[in-house]
């Protein structure tokens, strides 16, 4: 784990299986959706405008609560109509990071991701993106946000400018200078004695055999490419006990054998505040996660004192929080836009 600042400057040029890696201001822009605040303003206020959704009752920010975690601390997600799905909703806290999107990397990019939710029926429920676009057209305020983030002249008000726009948002939510990145930048001091005991347990385990990287989701790899793992590798009790064999994951997106309960590696940052676990939310707690990991991935039952020190480490991982504020969102002439 000694590695000093000048080769994490460099973490490009870092061989695939080093873990120290402090995480970076910003994540990877892509070249088509550069930031700007104007983009970045509409698209926090999209990511707040419960009228994207067909009741009117359901944004983003129901499911990725920013204010807190980043999701909503529940199982599975509650949509419109008080719908629920399979899986439970990730952090959208450095999402950037992550080179696919969804726990079976379904969507490549977070443009490509914005787009579903919108138009699925246990989530927002609206018909398609033209009526969406219609209802954003019909809110006043809207153009004049549109025409400023993407002064690109004819139709600004698109399904592609409000995904661009939402995604730019999502870019700038980064928890950096946990105590591990502290750590990690060498202050010795930033981690407690067993904070640095459960990061060498982690290392010596195996955890960090999948979960690398700066996001502790795998390496930094090209938007579209995933990093993916078997889940679980090893069977045991945990299987019927937790229902991890249902959702096939991966195998629903490919159709390939081999992607049978293949997940995307997911995060570990702020990992403490974002329980219940896994694509289903069905383990409750950060202690059996752990355990379920450790007997599932690397077939090792682990002692108390193992678990408790792994905790103590991933307490490390939670950085700070750039601070949120509700944004105003364009309001309407004395009408609704919910029929
Ligand atoms: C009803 C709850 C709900 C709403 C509303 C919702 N999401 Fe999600 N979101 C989820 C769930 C559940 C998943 C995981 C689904 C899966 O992986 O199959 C998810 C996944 C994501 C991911 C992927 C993160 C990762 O780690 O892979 C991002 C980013 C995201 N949502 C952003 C958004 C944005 C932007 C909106 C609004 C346009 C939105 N979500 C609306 C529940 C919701
Ligand atoms: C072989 C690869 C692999 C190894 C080794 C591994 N993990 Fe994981 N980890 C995953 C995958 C894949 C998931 C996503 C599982 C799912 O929910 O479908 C995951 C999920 C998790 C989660 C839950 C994340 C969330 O948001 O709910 C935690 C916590 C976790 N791992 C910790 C650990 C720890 C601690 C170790 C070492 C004891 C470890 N992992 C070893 C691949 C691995």
């Amino acid at each position: 784990m000694k590695l000093n600042r000048i080769l994490l400057t460099g973490i490009m040029a870092l061989p695939i299986y080093v873990q120290a890696e402090v995480l970076p201001n910003i994540p990877p822009i892509p070249a088509d959706n550069v930031q700007s605040a104007a983009k970045i303003e509409l698209g926090k206020i999209l990511f707040f405008d419960p009228r994207l959704s067909s009741t009117g009752t359901v944004s983003c920010n129901s499911c990725h609560n920013v204010m807190a975690g980043g999701e909503d601390n529940r199982p599975n997600s509650m949509g419109v109509h008080g719908k629920t799905g399979g899986r439970s909703a990730p952090t959208v806290w450095n999402s950037g990071f992550l080179s696919v999107q969804f726990w079976d990397g379904r969507a490549a990019s977070l443009e490509d991701q914005a787009r579903g939710p919108v138009t699925n029926s246990i989530e927002m429920g609206m018909k398609n993106w033209d009526v969406v676009v219609e209802r954003l057209k019909t809110i006043p305020g809207y153009n004049a946000l549109f025409q400023a983030a993407f002064a690109n002249g004819v139709e600004t008000i698109t399904e592609d400018n409000a995904v661009k726009a939402i995604a730019a948002y999502e870019r700038t939510l980064v928890t950096n200078n946990s105590a591990y990145d502290q750590y990690m930048q060498g202050d010795k001091t930033a981690l407690t004695i067993e904070q640095i005991e459960g990061l060498n347990t982690f290392n010596e385990l195996g955890c960090q055999t999948c979960h690398l990287g700066a996001n502790f989701s795998g390496p930094q790899l090209p938007i579209g490419q995933g990093w993916f793992r078997k889940f679980p590798t090893y069977n045991s009790e945990y299987d019927s006990q937790y229902n991890l064999l249902e959702d096939t994951g991966r195998y629903q997106v490919t159709n390939q054998e081999t992607d049978k309960n293949v997940w995307r590696v997911p995060t570990l940052r702020n990992i403490v505040i974002t329980a219940p676990y896994f694509h289903h939310g069905a383990v409750p707690t950060l202690d059996e996660a752990v355990r379920v990991m450790a007997k599932s991935q690397l077939n090792k039952d682990l002692t108390a004192t193992q678990v408790q020190t792994i905790i103590a480490f991933l307490n490390s991982l939670t950085g700070e929080f750039p601070e949120q504020t509700m944004p105003r969102l364009p309001g309407m002439m004395g009408e609704s836009v919910i029929k």
